[in-house]
């Protein structure tokens, strides 16, 4: 056990019966108090952060499979917020699923709410973050999943070490400015790169060693590392110097073991990698790089990291003299280097622990992600008038040409579960494919002003599409160049999802279906589509509900890139949602006194 303890400086009680006695189910309970602290980085001891229980990263919950898990959030801070469990799948209990307002309406200041949730048939590293406005940024920790049967049933050996990597970013704004801020093209960049919480010595105040994280290791012992993109902005490189990772799973789900030097984890995305520390004793950086789109897409400026990776060892006077206090550092791809990642994922497949591919697909979706304009005021621009000859317009972010908006006095699980989803506002349909078809990947359209006119069609509503329990779905996502050139990093609530390829350029069904991996594709909760490419993933409406599904880059799913997916119940008990908890929060407009049937 003392083995399996993670580094992470968790206060927060947890239990860890389950495995202690032998199997059987424990419920683990945390409080979780979110405030503001002001915290001490880049030069400056007085940045206020919102945070749980004081720390960045906040706690990390550890729990067996099988385990039930309780939380309760005291809400200190002057936000509303809500907790998402990214990539648990809440199977029958979508009310704990934490989306402002789509699965609750926000915990209000001062306010408690109690989320009460399990975790079967899930194993690995997946994490939980706030789930209102850009908090996720501060507000989030890890979320470690072991087997039932103990650690020696990994599917590797065991590791003589668990260690939690959290990429993040160092903000100096007030998130909640920087979320309503980004549809107006307001340019705000975080301060650097943190891991665990630590700019480290990139970014060095003191230029100390000290103001990195890390990891101490024994020669010949292995490291599960369990790392999380939790960054608002950016696809990370992950390298160390001297090393190779060998992946083992992703987003909670394990792949065949896949061997490489370098690790492309996207927002949203988790990936476990074993370490083996087979290198001569000495110092070694692990460094985490941003990648962007050269230009014509706007530059932001570079984003890294680093992590110490020291051997324990005492060094003879010879070894001293030469090692000094040298440190070797990896070399990184170049930060517009984006095929790596492409590579990095394509090579990916899963165990075949999973259940087989469904062969027959019910519902097709093909679903253009792009960014869009919207005239101020409502005005309806047509090629003849503009938005640039009315008001202006506000950027949006699309999934095929429309852009999501929250509804605003009733959260839509409440609206589906009383049957009442025409109350919770504009709701629009997704529709099965863009509205127009164009060269979605034709770099022309990234510099402003070549489309314009055909871009300010895009509309603003409250996205839904409906399924009946139990369908299969196929999506294609095909990432668009319409004013910049991103990656989509596309994450669905309440349900994993086969990944069965991706490919560069626009998607070609004939040529396209081919090449589909129906034997062994990687389970993900998060899809990397690809930058001026696509991916097809494939999935079965089981879980009732309404889960959202969205771009986890803060910037693209703050000005819409997202819609929600409502999946009715099926025919049994057993298919159908729970109902709500008694202590759900309610809207502050709402109407309180509608009682649920
Ligand atoms: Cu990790 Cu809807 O998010």
């Amino acid at each position: 056990m003392a083995a399996m303890a993670l580094s992470a400086t968790s206060v927060a009680v947890f239990f860890f019966l389950a495995v202690l006695s032998g199997g059987d189910a424990a419920v683990v309970e945390h409080t979780f108090v979110v405030s503001q602290v002001k915290m001490n980085r880049a030069c400056r001891g007085d940045t206020l952060v919102t945070v749980v229980n004081g720390q960045l990263p906040g706690p990390a919950i550890e729990v067996t499979e099988g385990d039930s898990v309780v939380v309760h959030l005291v809400n200190k801070s002057p936000y509303g917020l809500t907790i998402h469990w990214h990539g648990v799948k809440q199977r029958l209990n979508c009310w704990a699923d934490g989306v402002d307002m789509v699965t609750q309406c926000p915990i209000q200041p001062g306010r408690n709410f109690t989320y009460r949730f399990n975790v079967a048939g899930q194993e690995g590293t997946l994490w939980w973050h706030a789930h209102v406005a850009s908090f996720r940024a501060t507000v989030h920790g890890a979320l470690i999943i072991r087997p039932r049967s103990g650690v020696t049933s990994y599917p590797f050996p065991e590791p003589h070490k668990e260690i939690p990597i959290f990429i993040g970013e160092w903000w100096e704004v007030d998130l909640v400015k920087l979320d309503t801020t980004l549809g107006d093209g307001v340019d705000y960049n975080p301060v650097n790169t943190t891991i665990n919480g630590k700019l480290g010595d990139l970014y060095n105040c003191s230029g100390a060693l000290e103001d990195n994280f890390i990891i101490e290791v024994e020669q010949g012992k292995t490291y599960l590392l369990r790392i999380v993109n939790a960054a608002l902005f950016s696809e990370y490189y992950l390298k160390i110097a001297g090393h190779r990772f060998t992946v083992v799973a992703a987003d909670a789900n394990y792949v065949k073991p896949y061997t490489t030097d370098i690790i492309a984890i996207a927002p949203g995305e988790s990936v476990d990698a074993i370490v083996l520390a087979d290198a001569p004793p000495g110092k070694y950086y692990m460094v985490a790089l941003g990648n962007q789109q050269p230009p014509p897409d706007i530059q932001i400026p570079p984003l890294s990291s680093r992590v110490l990776v020291k051997y324990n060892y005492n060094p003879s006077k010879e070894q001293a003299l030469t090692l000094g206090a040298s440190v070797m550092a990896p070399e990184m791809p170049d930060q517009h280097n984006t095929i790596a990642s492409f590579y990095f994922h394509g090579n990916m497949t899963g165990s075949f622990a999973h259940l087989p591919v469904p062969v027959h697909v019910d519902e097709h979706l093909f679903i253009s992600l792009a960014l869009g304009v919207i005239c101020r005021g409502g005005h309806v621009p047509s090629p003849s008038l503009p938005c640039s000859k009315l008001n202006g317009s506000i950027l949006a972010a699309t999934m095929n040409n429309i852009s999501f908006e929250f509804p605003s006095n009733v959260s839509l699980l409440e609206a589906h579960y009383r049957g009442n989803m025409s109350n919770a506002g504009m709701l629009h349909k997704l529709p099965d494919k863009p509205p127009i078809v164009y060269n979605f990947t034709d770099r022309a359209m990234i510099s402003e002003g070549s489309e314009e006119a055909a871009l300010e069609s895009t509309l603003i509503a409250t996205t839904v599409r409906r399924f009946r329990f139990n369908t299969t779905v196929e999506i294609v996502f095909q990432s668009t160049t319409v004013l910049q050139s991103d990656s989509n990093p596309m994450h669905l609530h309440g349900h994993d999802f086969f990944v069965l390829a991706q490919g560069l350029g626009n998607y070609n069904a004939e040529r396209d279906v081919g090449r589909y991996n129906l034997v062994d594709p990687p389970v993900r909760n998060t899809v990397l589509v690809p930058s001026s490419g696509w991916a097809a993933i494939r999935f079965v409406t089981d879980n009732p509900g309404v889960w959202f599904l969205h771009c986890h880059y803060g910037f693209h799913m703050s000005i819409g890139m997202a819609v929600v997916f409502e999946v009715d119940n099926g025919q049994t008990l057993n298919t159908t949602l729970a109902p709500p908890p008694a202590d759900l929060p309610i809207c502050e407009q709402h109407d309180s006194s509608v009682a649920y049937e």
